[in-house]
């Protein structure tokens, strides 16, 4: 891979390894985990050109279509959008870098490998998730007049494990399967990632270690346990989710070649962000079919919160070049976005480069990294996707910001209207419907209220599935139907409520209910000597809340 070629780079990575790089424009020394500011905006041509055009709507749709071709056109060979990301590594890490590259553009159009993702991604991950029209939300929103957009919900914390991580986690193991590797490191701030791949790699029986910053722990101790339960090694860092990435990294250095960092966001070295991007967007992709289904158009507007992106990528990538489709990220204003204790790195950042790649930064005077504050743990970095900050830069999509206090009013609302508890993280993008909604009334005054949808992205949650409102008639038709799919007969034993919890936990990646693994239990106990030869054990179905 021809990283770096451009610019004068001294990297240093774990103490040890370093390599220059020749750029004629500017010289400026960066430490792996220490960004340095870039000097010159190389891009003020692209952002002139999004900007100045502002007046002529149909000229501005062909610049930005335009460049996002051309940055669709360079990413495989310079791992690129527009002028960020990019491979900024020790030159030990890049041939590494390339043979995931290179694996990554070859499953993406393997049909073996393509199946088998569907099929985990339905019946592991629970795909596709509900896009949910959010009524009594709506209502909140309408003005006097009765007036106002309509409010849809992708359910992403519906998925297995409560947060659409798993996306992106399930289709990386299996990738590290097929490379051959015999573990993976990931790092998590609000453990969710963390969670989705300690349940993947008990799925595929791969070594899990999972590194997360002391303060995390902490706030996110359920998830801890959890991850313990699925087979994982938490290894605790002194600090946050920023030193947890920097710690995997390093983990993973030590073994290139039978360890895989399984990354949980759309940063870090090419092909990382893509990798990430590609496997979250599946999420636009069923919003996109959903959407027609339920009232035969597209969204109006998307929305999502903005940690480092992966979330909002998801979304987003499938529309990007619709450009009636407005795409907004929310960033974390934390204390007040001028009280220096926040995370919006779009909104206040500047561009440099951090773990292996360039992107909107927070960072001081100096180029050392301001550390980033969120109620939302999942939204804390300094960093973001290099995507996302060249979506900024031409004008594609748009970002804003709302403190935590907001976040917080915005996770009471929906409880109380929709008995939906979303994710802290979530929570900022819907805190965000209180400025957007009444500028979407005044648009629909001009004629279009029946056309207005505005679609929040991604609704995680916490892993409670027993929220689920799932009847016992529903849950036996359901079995009916796909035991005649998948067995053409109908299941020779049920089994329920009757489970050893870790029996489930650990082989399959997958934690009950204490209740449901009673039935797990009795699985045990029934089936060697009460079934012949094992014929009927391959079809019971397991029902309780998993
Ligand atoms: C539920 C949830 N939403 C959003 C995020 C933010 O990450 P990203 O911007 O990569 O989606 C996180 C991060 O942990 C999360 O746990």
């Amino acid at each position: 891979m021809a990283a770096c070629t451009n610019y004068l780079l001294t990297l240093s990575f774990h103490h040890a390894n370093s390599s220059s790089i020749s750029i004629p424009k500017f010289s400026t020394r960066l430490h792996f985990n220490r960004p340095s500011r870039v000097v010159e905006n190389i891009s003020a041509q692209i952002t002139c050109s999004a900007t100045t055009s502002s007046n002529n709507h149909m000229t501005r749709t062909s610049n930005i279509l335009g460049l996002i071709d051309q940055a669709d056109a360079g990413l495989s060979s310079t791992g690129k959008f527009g002028r960020f990301g990019g491979v900024f590594v020790p030159e030990t890490l890049v041939s590494c870098l390339n043979k995931l590259a290179a694996e990554f553009n070859f499953i993406l159009h393997d049909p073996q490998f393509q199946g088998e993702l569907a099929v985990a991604l339905r019946d592991y991950v629970g795909r596709e998730t509900p896009l949910y029209f959010a009524q009594r939300l709506t209502d909140h929103y309408k003005n006097s007049r009765g007036e106002g957009p309509e409010i849809y919900l992708k359910r992403e914390d519906l998925n297995h494990g409560g947060a659409h991580k798993i996306n992106n986690a399930i289709a990386q193991a299996m990738l590290a399967k097929r490379m051959g590797r015999k573990s993976v490191v990931a790092a998590t701030g609000a453990g969710q990632h963390g969670v989705a791949t300690a349940a993947v790699c008990a799925k595929l029986s791969l070594d899990c270690s999972i590194f997360m910053g002391n303060v995390d722990e902490e706030r996110q101790s359920s998830n801890v346990l959890l991850m313990k339960h699925l087979g994982a090694r938490v290894k605790t860092v002194e600090g946050t989710f920023k030193d947890a990435t920097s710690e995997a990294i390093r983990k993973w250095v030590e073994d290139l070649d039978s360890s895989y960092y399984l990354a949980g966001t759309a940063v870090g070295p090419h092909p990382c962000p893509s990798m990430v991007r590609e496997f979250q967007s599946v999420i636009g992709k069923e919003t996109r079919k959903q959407a027609m289904e339920k009232w035969g158009g597209k969204p109006d507007v998307l929305v999502a919160c903005v940690g480092s992106g992966s979330n909002a990528l998801g979304m987003f990538h499938e529309f990007v070049r619709d450009e009636d489709v407005r795409l907004i990220g929310v960033e974390a204003a934390g204390s007040g976005i001028d009280s220096g204790k926040h995370s919006a790195t779009l909104s206040k950042g500047e561009v440099g480069v951090y773990h292996g790649a360039m992107s909107y930064l927070l960072q001081d005077d100096e180029g050392q990294i301001i550390g980033p504050h969120s109620i939302g743990v999942g939204l804390e970095y300094p960093g973001v996707s290099p995507e996302l900050s060249f979506l900024k830069d031409i004008g594609r999509a748009e970002f804003h910001t709302v403190t935590d206090e907001e976040a917080l009013d915005a996770y009471a609302v929906l409880c109380r209207l929709e008995g939906i508890a979303p994710a802290l993280e979530a929570a900022h993008a819907l805190a965000y419907l209180e400025k957007l909604c009444p500028t979407l009334t005044n648009r629909t005054k001009v004629g279009d209220l029946d056309n207005s949808y505005c679609l929040v992205g991604t609704a995680e949650g916490p892993p409670c599935p027993s929220m689920v409102p799932k009847f016992r008639l529903v849950i036996g038709k359901e079995t009916r139907k796909q035991a005649m799919e998948k067995l053409a007969d109908k299941p020779d034993v049920l089994v329920a409520r009757v489970g050893r919890y870790a029996l489930l936990c650990c082989p399959e990646g997958i934690f009950p209910a204490l209740e449901a693994a009673h039935a797990l239990a009795y699985l045990g106990n029934f089936a060697r000597p009460t079934l012949p030869n094992g014929t009927k054990l391959e079809r019971p179905i397991m029902h309780g809340h998993f």
